[in-house]
């Protein structure tokens, strides 16, 4: 289970980076599976939306092209969202940003027709309160992350390419540590139905279904009511 303390300080410590190295790591698909993820939320046109553990707000501000009254962007690293905050000078953007823990919103119940967050589940503290949170504060979730391939050929191939890029991390950030904690937590995370299992005991959503991007490299769940 990650730790709070621990997380705040390693997303707060690569904050400057961290746009950087998503390229980097990635190579570019974060981009592609973050663009899949916004049409997906947005299918049905809504009105108010919220994206928790925002970050940089690359989420937030993809939705901002698409006419959407209410953008709200939330993150508990003050340092990610001063940085979500400098992209929004720089775009001016109408998107809010603001410092809150996704265990704990500070919204009222239904308040957003939908919520998002991308690559954050896996880094909070208390999953199932979260997951309670999200699911109290909005009518419908999407929910991107990574998992772990069911193929063990395609597993252990991933995994060990993955590993071959600690040096690029170790020489870009001070913590190194933060490559270490992505690739266990990736694969320790549990992904496909076994996540869907989670939302629906945990939230009180009862329309679960998800999507494997690059034979379950990364997912999308969605889930409504
Ligand atoms: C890997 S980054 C993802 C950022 C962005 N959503 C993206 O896709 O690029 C994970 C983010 O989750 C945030 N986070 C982790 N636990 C959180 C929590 N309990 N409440 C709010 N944000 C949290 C971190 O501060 C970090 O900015």
């Amino acid at each position: 289970m990650p730790n709070a303390d621990y997380i705040k300080s390693m997303f707060n410590d690569i904050s400057s980076k961290y746009d950087l190295l998503n390229d980097l790591l990635s190579m570019g698909t974060h981009r592609l599976w973050k663009n899949l993820l916004v049409k997906k939320a947005c299918a049905n046109s809504p009105k108010a939306v919220l994206d928790c553990a925002t970050g940089t707000g690359d989420i937030a501000f993809k939705m901002d092209n698409m006419k959407i009254e209410t953008i709200i962007g939330c993150d508990f690293s003050p340092l990610m969202i001063e940085n979500a905050n400098k992209r929004k000078l720089k775009t001016k953007s109408s998107v809010n940003f603001l410092v809150a823990d996704v265990s704990k919103l500070p919204f009222k119940d239904q308040e957003f027709d939908t919520t998002t967050i991308s690559f954050g589940i896996r880094n909070v503290e208390k999953l199932e309160t979260s997951l309670n949170e999200l699911s109290r504060v909005s009518k419908s979730l999407y929910i991107l992350e990574f998992g772990s391939p069911k193929n063990p050929i395609w597993k252990r191939i991933y995994f060990a390419t993955l590993k071959l890029y600690f040096p690029i991390l170790s020489l870009l950030t001070k913590r190194s540590d933060a490559y270490d904690y992505l690739i266990k937590s990736s694969e320790q995370f549990p992904s496909g139905e076994k996540f869907c299992d989670l939302i629906s005991k945990n939230t009180t959503f009862n329309q679960i279904n998800y999507t494997p991007l690059f034979c379950g490299i990364a997912y999308i769940y969605e889930a409504k009511r």
